[in-house]
């Protein structure tokens, strides 16, 4: 009687074998954590689509910045709530915004441990919650978009922000802002491109989360789901651009975006597992559907095995504390 010859179920026979044999090693110098801050607010408040995730005062996101700079994870990126939201999002401008209130706390507080990142985007602080300024018809101008974020993108490097995340879409925004901080002598701060960052349904909970009702929807300048070839050609401009850093974003939808872009990209990839990603690991496992730490840990491991060299996720510190003690 012969078997087969080849039988790969050796490598896998004993939990030794298994951690040997292991091809993708998530870590948590890889995560980074999105945070939520609100301004005004006295305590940190839930985010109900988001279960464990909070809109923080002052006070508790000292403390998470704390946490995190404890559990080992690589950074945080910074989103701010403003109280008060108007046409050209002047909040995002303003030194005294809560944003840049929340990064110069960042860096004081941890910003020798942990690589402080900054949301560089209009819809947090516009009325209409549209990336960039309408134009009298209504649309998303472009190029009126890019002087916003060239001036929002000096106020955030003078509040200290180590890494702009510019994910607004605007088409050659990579290189207006990296010619706006190269003249105005800051060649120090980096750009992470959100360079394929698709209109996908999986933000749902992040428009509770800044408290954005938005008008219409972002599909004039966001990627569309069924575009793979254009995804690869966003990555490419945004390099030639000047990006430091390039993203996908979601993660778990466009796992093949990724590994193209890992495959090609001259500079470090990271993928956003987004907010619906998150929620709806939640709501399965709050239903008992689903084993909630395996599920994080699978889906983390996917987005690195695709090719991330970092991730976002609001999992991120949980995991980094759980994997700490396997
Ligand atoms: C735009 C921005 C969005 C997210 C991150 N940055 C919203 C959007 O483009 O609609 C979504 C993140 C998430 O869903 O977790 N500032």
């Amino acid at each position: 009687m012969t078997g087969p010859r080849i039988r790969p179920r050796r490598l896998r026979a004993t939990p030794a074998w298994r951690r040997l044999h292991r091809e993708t090693r998530p870590e948590a110098s890889r995560l980074v954590l999105p945070m939520f801050i609100a301004e005004g607010a006295s305590e940190a408040r839930p985010i109900a689509s988001m279960p464990g995730v909070v809109q923080h005062s002052t006070d508790s996101f000292r403390a998470a910045l704390h946490r995190a700079a404890e559990a080992g994870i690589g950074g945080v990126m910074l989103f701010g709530v403003p109280e008060h939201k108007d046409a050209l999002g002047s909040g995002a401008t303003d030194p005294q915004g809560i944003l840049n209130v929340a990064t110069r706390i960042a860096i004081s507080e941890v910003g020798d441990q942990l690589v402080v990142q900054t949301d560089l985007c209009l819809d947090e602080f516009t009325d209409h919650g549209h990336c960039g300024v309408l134009d009298a018809r209504g649309t998303v101008d472009n190029d009126a978009s890019l002087e916003r974020y060239r001036d929002m993108a000096l106020v955030q490097a003078e509040a200290g922000s180590h890494l702009l995340g510019l994910s607004g879409m605007m088409d050659g925004q990579v290189a207006a802002l990296r010619d706006g901080l190269d003249a105005a002598g800051r060649a120090d701060v980096a750009l992470l491109a959100y360079s394929a960052k698709y209109a996908s349904a999986f933000y749902g909970p992040f428009r509770d989360a800044v408290q954005s009702s938005l008008q219409g929807d972002r599909r004039s300048y966001q990627l569309d789901p069924a575009n793979r070839r254009e995804g690869a050609r966003e990555v490419d401009l945004d390099v030639a651009e000047g990006a430091d850093v390039v993203m996908v974003k979601p993660a778990m939808t466009y796992l093949d975006v990724l590994a193209d872009a890992a495959a090609v990209s001259p500079v470090p990839v990271w993928a956003y597992q987004v907010s619906g990603e998150y929620a709806m690991i939640e709501a399965a496992a709050a239903h008992g559907w689903i084993d909630r730490e395996r599920a994080i840990d699978e889906s983390l491991t996917s987005i690195v095995r695709a090719g991330a060299d970092a991730v976002l996720t609001y999992a991120a510190v949980e995991a980094a504390e759980r994997w700490k003690d396997a």
